[in-house]
């Protein structure tokens, strides 16, 4: 399927709600599945990648009560029964479909359950590394086989055992890795500790807390530990709008003539906030209004973003990536249309996501004209010239589809992605959004 996109007849003038953050979706499922009682949870993101989570903890015995369905996708509104730690063996092997991350984590916990599951994903998710969550949770006793035809990646069949406590230092700073961890110390005699080398964003922790479950983080925030066994109590939860999907109508304001654009109760967790620090830096408006309540430990508010002329380049700094790892491709858009130069690097992980994202932004933009120096840990782009709109390749990663479907909004002529069905893992009604944008 093709989505195209050209320039809007008014710019982007009012208010616009995006879904529920991914990160938080997974986690409340995982959580509010392995939780004694039942949680009622608000604004669950219904994206194939979270409905696969879902649908996975039901296999495991977790009970949904759908409460409210989104346009036929799935439900974002619910009450889910959890299995108080105590999993059920899947009677079938587990499909986690495109995400890196429902597997990652879900592992931790198979990890540690007395019975043999499997996962198994798309192509994209087979091709990605699982010996980054192999290794800890072998130390911790897991049998954990990769027996994709890549090595070390999925399907993974894992041996659930009784796990010990590891103190384990985190070789890239990856969300997924220490939540992994998180789960599977959860399930420990003892204490497990995490050593990242940079923070990551801190769902899991905040989310563990909610649940009635203290993790005792240091004061640099790079050591993260728990101590098990525990069991997480139910306790409802909303979840915020998710800001790596907001990033996209913030860059289409800032680089739209005219725009001032208002998004609501986006999640504004400051583990996640580098990419308002870096637009902002590049000079773009925004006015942030944060609620003065949290969502349930995640802080959340209105972000609007006017347009205030060309934007300018800068410099990403290494410890500015892993909290704007899944803003960068639609952040090198805003630095295509930005004067000067923006620089990008020590972002070798985007090479592993869903597609190798250094090379699928270069290319495409490339394709529409703009000048990028592709590195092995990033690109620089030198900004300013037009781009020129064209048929290109989502490559089957939503977030590409998502970030050159805005380009288009800002290029001469019109801008055709094909293979937009992949937007379908992160933003239902992002094609809708585009619509109204667009002003058809
Ligand atoms: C995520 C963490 C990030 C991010 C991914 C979601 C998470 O991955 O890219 O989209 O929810 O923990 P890494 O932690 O592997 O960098």
């Amino acid at each position: 399927m093709n989505l195209t996109s050209h320039q809007p007849t008014h710019p982007l003038i009012g208010d616009l709600s995006v879904p529920g953050d991914k990160s938080i979706s997974h986690r409340a499922a995982i959580l509010g599945g392995l939780a004694e009682g039942t949680t009622e949870i608000s604004n669950f993101l219904c994206s194939e990648d979270c409905l696969h989570t879902l649908r996975a903890m039901e296999q495991l015995g977790a009970r949904i009560q759908v409460l409210e369905e989104y346009d036929g996708v799935g439900p974002i509104h619910f009450f889910i029964t959890g299995v108080g730690m105590s999993p059920l063996a899947p009677a079938e092997s587990i499909d986690c479909g495109n995400s890196g991350t429902g597997m990652r984590l879900m592992a931790g916990m198979l990890a540690a359950c007395p019975f043999e599951s499997k996962m198994f994903g798309d192509a994209s998710l087979s091709s990605r590394p699982m010996g980054r969550i192999i290794a800890p949770l072998t130390q911790m006793g897991a049998s954990i086989e990769a027996t994709g035809t890549r090595k070390g990646c999925a399907p993974l069949i894992i041996h659930g055992r009784t796990l010990s406590p590891i103190e384990y230092q985190l070789p890239v700073a990856s969300a997924q890795v220490k939540s992994a961890i998180l789960l599977a110390g959860m399930f420990a005699s003892g204490t497990t500790m995490v050593i990242q080398p940079w923070i990551t964003r801190d769902h899991t922790e905040r989310l563990l807390s909610h649940f009635g479950i203290p993790c005792s983080v240091s004061q640099q925030g790079l050591n993260i530990s728990i101590t098990g066994p525990v069991v997480p109590q139910a306790h409802n939860l909303i979840i915020p709008g998710d800001i790596s999907s907001a990033a996209f109508w913030m860059v289409a304001a800032s680089i739209i003539p005219g725009s001032n654009l208002t998004l609501r109760k986006v999640g504004l967790n400051p583990t996640r906030t580098a990419i308002l620090d870096v637009l902002q830096r590049m000079g773009a408006h925004m006015t942030i209004n944060q609620a003065s309540a949290s969502n349930d430990g995640e802080p959340f508010g209105d972000i609007t973003v006017r347009y205030a002329g060309p934007l300018h380049g800068t410099t990403i700094q290494e410890q500015e990536i892993p909290n704007l790892i899944d803003e960068i491709p639609i952040l090198a858009i805003a630095a295509s249309f930005a004067q000067g130069t923006t620089s990008i690097r020590h972002a070798k992980e985007l090479r592993v996501k869903e597609t190798d994202r250094i090379a699928t932004t270069t290319q495409n933009l490339q394709a529409m004209g703009a000048h990028v120096e592709e590195f092995e840990d990033g690109m620089v782009i030198r900004g300013g010239n037009p781009l020129t709109g064209c048929l290109l390749n989502s490559f089957g990663d939503h977030r590409i589809a998502m970030s050159f479907l805005i380009a288009g909004l800002a290029s001469q002529g019109s801008t055709t992605l094909e293979g937009v069905e992949c937007i379908a893992t992160s933003y239902p009604g992002f094609a809708d959004h585009l619509a109204e944008a667009l002003h058809e």
